[in-house]
């Protein structure tokens, strides 16, 4: 029986946060309209305290977007989680998101606090935030530097306290994926009450492990994964929401956890955020990038001319790609060639197409591709004068 695993989308808010990202409120709301329709369950809209322009994205999307949840960060604050609930209070289905470091390094340099301070604020936070909102997240940042007994003891004050969600992110994105699975498990044993909320991951990609930890964190039964598009986000990014997504599809059998996302709406979103952020995807990107579903090499290409399935472990269709994209270069081979022309509309006979093949090789050693009008030129100036 396949479980649902939530899908919280935190590009607007920690992708927003990446250096050189600065989106107005009519871009937010594009991005957020889009988010909605690939069905994404919680919109983190932004840090309604940290400017005007934030608190003014939360509350327009909280008012416009309906059928997910609208989240808005606060620190452990009571100032915070007042501006946070301001902004989002008129969603449907409004959630309040407050953190507070835990690690001795956080707590010591950043907060200078003592662990009983820090988990007193949490708990006041947490009450406060629910005295205000039904739906209260609570993360623990630098989750995976602190100490797990101390992470127990502050996971289990703040479920009594109210929280609805606990969050675990993996904030400078040091955790390894089997390490992540043994610490989930031990939180899961030894936290009261953890069996009442959902619990979530949130990982950052500074070992590029982002997602392969987001996917241990699934075998270990989270409940929610925290991601943006394009694994935007501070640094190196969080988890990309479209490889965990897709890996958590193509594998389902493995994972036995199931999102609700419309996958096919995946590639309009990367490009969406992509343009609007101006941030532009790698062309090796797993799932966006350009290449995701190019071939080229001679070998591969008349494989999936056979069958797709040869070389493609996932349809270009259910990303949003409307086609497979066979890159005409020096890799490749006659057969692609071939189908290339008819696609065009030339049948040649096979003494046409040995000597249209010898041009092509020719040009695509001197060009990185070979369009369709180079092609076109070439039957017309070299095949056709045989
Ligand atoms: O990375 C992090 O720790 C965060 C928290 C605020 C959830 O973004
Ligand atoms: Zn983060």
């Amino acid at each position: 029986m396949m479980r649902q695993v939530q899908i919280f989308d935190t590009t607007l808010r920690d992708g927003e946060q990446s250096a050189g990202i600065n989106l107005n409120v009519e871009e937010k709301l594009r991005v957020a309209r889009q988010l909605a329709r690939l069905n994404v369950d919680v919109i983190e809209a932004g840090f309604a305290i940290a400017s005007p322009g934030d608190f003014e994205g939360v509350r327009a999307i909280a008012r416009e977007v309906k059928g997910v949840t609208v989240c808005s960060l606060s620190r452990a604050l009571k100032p915070d989680i007042d501006r946070a609930w301001e902004a989002v209070r008129e969603a449907e289905s409004p959630l309040i998101h407050t953190f507070i470091a835990t690690s001795p390094i956080h707590m010591q340099y950043k907060l200078q606090k003592n662990p009983e301070q820090v988990l007193e604020m949490a708990v006041a936070a947490v009450r406060h935030a629910r005295g205000l909102c039904p739906q209260v997240e609570f993360s623990a940042e630098d989750a995976t530097r602190s100490e797990w007994d101390f992470l127990c003891r502050i996971f289990g004050a703040v479920i009594a306290a109210g929280a609805t969600v606990i969050n675990i992110p993996d904030t400078v994105g040091y955790i390894i994926p089997t390490e992540f699975g043994t610490m989930l498990r031990y939180i899961k044993e030894h936290t009261r009450g953890i069996e009442k909320v959902k619990l979530s991951v949130h990982c950052h990609n500074d070992l590029g492990l982002a997602v392969a930890n987001s996917l241990a964190a699934v075998e270990n039964g989270v409940d929610q994964v925290e991601c943006t598009i394009n694994g935007l986000g501070e640094r190196a990014g969080n988890a990309a929401l479209e490889e965990v997504v897709m890996a958590l599809k193509t594998r389902a059998e493995n994972f036995q956890a199931a999102t609700r996302i419309h996958t096919e709406q995946l590639h309009r979103t990367s490009t969406l955020v992509s343009t609007l952020t101006g941030k532009p995807v790698q062309h090796n990107k797993a799932i966006v990038g350009s290449n995701a579903f190019a071939h080229e090499a001679g070998i591969h290409q008349d494989g999936i001319l056979k069958n797709r399935m040869t070389y493609e472990i996932m349809t270009p269709e259910s990303v949003g790609l409307s086609q497979t994209q066979l890159v005409l270069g020096k890799h490749s081979g006659r057969h692609a060639v071939k189908n290339r022309l008819e696609e065009l509309g030339y049948t040649l006979s096979e003494p046409e197409l040995d000597r249209a093949y010898e041009h092509f090789i020719e040009l695509a050693d001197k060009k990185k591709e070979v369009t369709d009008s180079d092609l076109e030129a070439l039957v017309r100036n070299q095949v056709a004068m045989m």
